[in-house]
């Protein structure tokens, strides 16, 4: 498969998928725009080649068929111009209307228009093949620069691309993602620490099951970690638990075993009386919280172990919070592996940091541009993470 950079797309109308679901506040402000930052390598060199860009997106979820004033992309699209410095020509008519195919026919080298909310059409969302024709109509080749949506086979993520077998290519964000993310996958430098965490066991099984085979050391944190801790006989008074997933527990800490993978349960925990920064708070060992009391992030014999792990290691994902970070009282532990996840790349480990709540901490911290890689999927990660095939890589690998 080629890659854009031994392309040049001068003339060309190229239809450039992103995945511009930024968060925004209530005013339409863009909060965090590094989605929208890491596809300005793709934007700016088809622009440097002379290219017409027809940039297709999501956002939210719609659910009503047709517009939605509070999902559509108009705020995104003043957002953009102000990063490429140039118009970003944008209307509310959906296809069908007209004027959103005139503006496509009309459309000039160097300018970019940017569709509305993809999403907007029902078809989308169920891969309709028709939806994909009419976009396909629209440009004469197909860039997927939206790693974030790729586990969606969607028209414009995915069946698009049957439209152009011999004119498809990843961008430069996708092919960043597909690289690392095949770094990890593909004989990682050793030992490989997989870091996870995150509420509940039940949404990390899929990883869990699939890194046993692939990493040396697995690290056990967050809300799920409790699940683990009462399997094995532990008190962990009012601390989050999923009662059905204690055999699965006990399952894939034998299945570690079998594959000599080190597993590590945080042996101390900081617990609190209640959810809140005003919370008391205890430290105790992390089999013996108090009826009443619950345990919201690692202790500090813990972080010390865990650092040791991670700085002895030359490989990490870590996918999870180690507590409620978002509560500065209960934050310590995840700004400590932050803190451990940068020392060790200083001395030149690979690491990937993916995961919604992972990656806001480590942008919490000032550390993002310390990791080796900050993944821009949440679900798409963890779906690869988890060894499925991503419908938009593949429509482009095929
Ligand atoms: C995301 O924000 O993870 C992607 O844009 C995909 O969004 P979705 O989960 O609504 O498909």
């Amino acid at each position: 498969m080629k890659s854009i950079k031994d392309v040049n797309f001068k003339g060309r109308k190229v239809l450039l998928r992103v995945d511009f679901n930024v968060p925004m506040d209530d005013n339409k402000r863009i909060t965090d725009d590094t989605r929208m930052r890491e596809s300005l390598p793709t934007i700016n060199k088809l622009l440097a080649d002379g290219a017409a860009i027809i940039i297709m997106a999501h956002f939210g979820r719609p659910k009503k068929g047709g517009f939605e004033p509070e999902l559509t992309l108009e705020p995104v699209a003043k957002y953009l111009e102000t990063l490429i410095n140039r118009p970003v020509l944008f209307t509310q008519s959906l296809l069908g209307e007209g004027k959103v195919e005139d503006m496509a026919k009309n459309l000039k080298d160097g300018e970019v228009m940017l569709l509305e909310n993809i999403r907007f059409y029902p078809e989308e969302t169920k891969g309709g093949v028709e939806l994909a024709e009419q976009l396909a109509k629209l440009g004469d080749c197909y860039i997927n620069d939206a790693f974030g949506a790729a586990h969606r086979e969607h028209s414009s993520t995915a069946v698009i691309a049957r439209f152009f077998p011999n004119d498809k290519y990843f961008g430069f964000l996708m092919e960043n993602e597909v690289r690392n993310l095949e770094k990890l996958m593909q004989n990682p430098p050793r030992p490989f620490t997989a870091i996870i965490g995150g509420s509940k066991v039940s949404s990390k099984i899929g990883i869990l099951e699939n890194l046993i085979d692939k990493v040396d050391n697995m690290i056990i944190i967050g809300g799920m970690r409790y699940t683990f801790t009462k399997a094995l006989g532990g008190k962990i008074g009012n601390s989050i638990c999923e009662d059905d997933k204690m055999d699965l527990a006990i399952e894939l800490m034998k299945k570690m075993d079998d594959h000599g993978v080190k597993y590590y349960l945080p042996v101390d925990s900081v617990i609190g009386d209640k959810f809140g920064n005003d919370a008391n708070t205890q430290i105790v060992p992390s089999g013996e919280v108090p009826d009443g009391w619950e345990s919201m992030d690692c202790g500090p014999e813990s972080c010390k172990a865990i650092r040791d792990i991670i700085m002895n290691s030359k490989t990490i994902l870590w996918n999870g919070p180690a507590g409620v970070f978002e509560l500065s009282t209960f934050a310590k532990g995840t700004n400590e592996i932050a803190l451990s996840v940068a020392d060790a790349c200083k001395k030149g480990c690979f690491a990937a940091v993916g995961g919604g709540d992972s990656v806001a901490a480590v942008k919490q911290m000032g550390l993002a541009d310390q990791m080796s890689y900050v993944s821009t999927g949440g679900g798409a990660m963890l779906e690869y993470l988890e060894g499925k095939v991503l419908p938009g890589i593949k429509a482009i690998q095929d």
